[in-house]
């Protein structure tokens, strides 16, 4: 009986196994070959014209990405369309500057007229995150295909998921282990505000007011950061919205290691990005990037990217395939 008992069991974790294997094959680079040969070219195409006509759209698309897979997983969720209570992932408070919701409407425009009802919306984000950021000459990495799309979107769940720049480090590493994602993967993904722009509303708390300072600004940061950021963004209420660059080195929109380099030298713009040397685990890895090569840096951020990209994807018969990412079919 026993025996016959923990065969069973043996059996059944053996299906799981499987299953669990299965579930994350179904992720692959060639899954629209046979359905829409040309769909991820297509998306190349209008990535790279979006983004030759502005560099900054490889940062909005890697954030809409990113944001996209944080909540339900990357299911295209975040490019619904506020509903009439305005309480879509669009509204959430987190959702400032999110950019390239046209050129992803674009692209499935292109797609729907070539192989309609095939190429998911969350698909067409996961390329145009990659593509946008190897444009710009970043890093490139491998993005297995085969997502669906969700048909829910609600701003208090990317409001309760999204990371805060006021987390701690044990904050921010819990926060990402809930996406099954390691500490490691924080630290490299981070590395991503090495281009883009924040509101000066994002930092202005570091800048002026800071509880317990002499001068108001953070005393964590340097001094000469601090009456740089305090031109740009003077503590007026018409300033709120000025940009800021999130690491002004060589223009502001170059992919490289200098983010790391900012966040040593006290000159990053979130708590956030300091709380990733708070601890020494941390600091030594930030140290490492930060002196190691851009070739290396590319390819482990690469690999984290692709595993964002597998955070809770529907697949198989789940979700649906929109015919307009900013609706539900
Ligand atoms: C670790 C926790 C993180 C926090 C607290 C955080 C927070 C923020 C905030 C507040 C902004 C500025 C928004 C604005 O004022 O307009 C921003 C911008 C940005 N974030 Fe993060 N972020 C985090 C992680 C990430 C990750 C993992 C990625 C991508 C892999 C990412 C990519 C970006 C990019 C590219 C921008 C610039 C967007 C643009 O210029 O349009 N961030 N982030
Ligand atoms: C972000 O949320 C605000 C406030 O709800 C809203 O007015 C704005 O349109 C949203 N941004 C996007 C890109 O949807
Ligand atoms: C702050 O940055 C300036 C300019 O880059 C640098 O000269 C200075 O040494 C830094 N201050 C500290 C305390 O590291």
């Amino acid at each position: 009986m026993g025996t016959r008992r923990s065969s069973s069991s043996l059996v059944l974790a053996g299906v799981f196994l499987v299953l669990a294997v299965a579930a994350n094959a179904q992720l692959s680079e060639s899954f629209y070959a046979r359905t829409c040969p040309g769909g991820v070219a297509a998306v190349r195409n209008v990535v790279v014209n979006a983004v030759r006509n502005d560099r900054r759209f490889a940062a909005g698309l890697l954030r809409l990405h990113f944001h996209d897979c944080w909540v339900r997983g990357c299911d295209g969720s975040v490019l619904l369309n506020s509903n009439s209570r305005g309480t879509a992932e669009k509204d959430a408070g987190p959702n400032l500057s999110l950019q390239g919701f046209g050129i992803i409407d674009q692209a499935k425009a292109a797609l729907e007229r070539t192989c309609p009802g095939v190429f998911s919306c969350a698909d067409i984000l996961a390329l145009a995150a990659r593509d946008a950021v190897s444009f710009i000459g970043g890093p490139n990495w491998k993005v297995p295909l085969g997502r669906r799309d969700g048909t829910v979107s609600r701003a208090s769940e990317a409001n309760a998921q999204l990371p805060q720049t006021s987390m701690s480090f044990s904050q921010l590493a819990s926060n990402f282990a809930s996406k099954g994602l390691s500490e490691s993967d924080l630290i490299l993904l981070s590395g991503a505000h090495t281009i883009g722009l924040t509101h000066c509303n994002a930092i202005t708390p570091r800048l002026y007011n800071f509880p317990g300072s002499r001068d108001g600004a953070d005393p964590s940061l340097n001094k000469t950061f601090v009456s740089e950021k305090r031109r740009v963004c003077p503590n007026t209420r018409a300033a709120a919205n000025n940009f800021v660059n999130l690491d002004s080195s060589r223009g502001g929109q170059t992919f490289d290691t200098n983010y790391y380099q900012n966040v040593l030298n006290h000159k990053a713009t979130f708590r956030s990005d300091d709380a990733l040397i708070s601890v020494s685990r941390g600091r030594n890895l930030v140290r490492a990037i930060a002196s190691g090569s851009q070739s290396r840096f590319f390819s482990e951020f690469g690999s984290s990217m692709e595993k964002m990209g597998r955070i809770g994807v529907l697949t198989g018969r789940n979700g649906q395939i929109r015919r307009i990412c900013s609706r539900t079919n």
